[in-house]
């Protein structure tokens, strides 16, 4: 089974074996572009090109040939906006990727007009540039031409997933599934269809909209052109990669929580088939759907940056030449010599929502070098991810007694002591890290009968590693504190 996970940094293929193992895995990035402060776009024509790398090179070192993959699940950076032409699949300009901030100000009148309780009743989301629709509504407004192609029908609009899927299936099918609509702001989640009323709202015209789909599910098969000697292969699972790791996390039962070490960090929870509305600002989401039975739900705490700051240290500042240099420079230290970091680079995500915050390093003195820095990035990591569990323990009344962890950080050993250290619970990674994929792979397998059910999945989950709690109580909180009066700090910082 082939996985492609099309994440926001870089894309993977993986081929899956019956058991969940990996047989083969190949990755790439493609290009950042900043164009302005707060701007972030990608070419989704380079998302493709990369795509289709990557999935040969995969196939060539696994010594796979396409006639033996049972099909393709796919796994995407969620509510980034492509735009492109129906007739040629060209795109139409850069897409708008999901850390972009142009339209905080446009947030900000919206929730000025008291719209945000009625938006998040409707699609479990607060008023944020993070998601789809404001961007989508940005696009349009930029442009009138654009806006009459949508109302005519001849230009369509996507997630990394639909446009993936149109090219792969040669122009063929413009879809998209429950989890990833349930990001754009726009998909009613209680209703299960796009809203009129937010399409209204925002002037989007619903002919530009892709069909919303079951997450497991035969779509469409491969374009043979791409494929050459191949027969058509069933793309057969879509979710955006937050939702497909919950899945390949077999957090299938309601109270089980996952947390991905990825660009950003996502801590998701499973909530059955009810969808939970949150008082602590927290995201209520689509999980999944499997086929025709009844769709899943998940609360959400969604970190912007985290990976991304480690990326920032590289290519940003030049700091050092690998990710993985941050963890020896870690241990140099014996705790974080008061440096914090805050990454709000892109803004800062749940539960603070301030897309107006702006990074923050503090604490410095004379003796500062790489290490308390690399120390206070990584260490942003876990406090991150507790101001979300705090919030949705608060907002559930239930103490999770483990976390489940995954993404190429959870191999971190530092981090993942760290994390468990500051929530004062386990911190458990499975032996596959790559949840996200596996999880696209499992939604495909499940739609071609490649895997019978969730139990035999869940069956193929185990512990590569347990961490288990350590500091002190008053040392613990004491690092916390501070923590909290250093986002304080960089809040609304980019205002002016
Ligand atoms: O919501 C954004 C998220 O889907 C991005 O994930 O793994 O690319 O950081 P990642």
């Amino acid at each position: 089974m082939l996985a492609i996970d099309a994440g926001t940094t870089g894309v993977t293929a993986i081929v899956f074996d019956h058991r969940g193992r990996v047989c083969s895995r190949a990755y790439a990035e493609f290009t950042q572009h900043y164009p302005r402060a707060g701007w972030v776009e990608h070419d989704a024509e380079e998302i493709l090109m990369v795509t289709l790398r990557v999935i040969g090179e995969a196939l060539r070192d696994g010594r796979i040939r396409s006639d033996d993959l049972q099909g393709i699940g796919i796994t995407n950076q969620r509510e980034t906006v492509v735009l492109w032409d129906r007739a040629s699949g060209q795109p139409l300009g850069r897409a708008i990727v999901w850390q972009d901030r142009r339209t905080a100000k446009f947030c900000d009148a919206l929730r000025d007009r008291g719209l945000e309780a009625w938006l998040q009743e409707r699609t479990g989301l607060l008023i944020d540039p993070y998601f789809s629709a404001t961007k989508l509504h940005w696009l349009l407004e930029q442009d009138p031409d654009l806006r009459e192609r949508a109302r005519s029908g001849t230009i369509a609009f996507g997630t990394i997933d639909s446009w993936l899927v149109f090219r792969l299936s040669g122009l063929r099918a413009h879809v998209t599934d429950y989890s990833n609509a349930s990001r754009t702001q726009l998909y009613n989640l209680h209703e299960l269809r796009w809203d009129p009323d937010i399409l209204d709202l925002l002037d989007i015209p619903a002919a530009l909209l892709p069909e919303v789909m079951p997450s497991s599910w035969i779509y469409a098969h491969t374009d043979p052109e791409l494929f050459p000697g191949s027969r058509p292969i069933p793309i057969a699972g879509i979710a955006g990669d937050q939702q497909a790791a919950l899945f390949g996390q077999a957090c299938h039962e309601p109270g089980m929580a996952k947390n991905t070490y990825g660009t950003g960090s996502f801590v998701l929870q499973h909530t059955g088939t009810t969808a939970v509305p949150s008082r602590q600002r927290l995201l209520t989401t689509i999980a999944w759907g499997i086929g025709d039975e009844p769709v899943e739900y998940a609360q959400e705490g969604a970190i912007f940056v985290t990976g991304a700051a480690v990326q920032w240290l590289r290519d940003g500042l030049g700091m050092i030449a690998s990710a993985t240099e941050t963890e020896a420079l870690a241990r140099s230290v014996a705790d974080n010599e008061g440096v914090y970091f805050v990454p709000a680079l892109t803004g800062l995500g749940a539960p603070h929502w301030d897309p107006h915050a702006r990074g923050l390093l503090i604490g410095l003195t004379r003796g500062t070098g790489k290490a308390q820095v690399a120390r206070a990035v990584l260490e942003s990591i876990a406090y991150q991810t507790r101001d979300v569990l705090e919030a949705m323990q608060r907002d559930s009344g239930i103490r999770l007694s483990e976390l489940r962890c995954d993404g190429g950080a959870a191999l971190n050993p530092v981090l993942m002591q760290f994390q468990a250290d500051i929530l004062d619970s386990s911190v458990v990674v499975p032996e596959t890290v790559e949840t996200t994929a596996l999880g696209a792979a499992y939604l495909a397998g499940l739609a071609t009968g490649f895997w019978g059910d969730r139990t035999e999945l869940a069956r193929h989950w185990r512990v590569r590693n347990r961490y288990t709690p350590g500091l002190p109580e008053p040392e613990r909180e004491r690092l916390y504190r501070r923590w909290l009066r250093a986002v304080d700090l960089s809040r609304g910082w980019a205002r002016e």
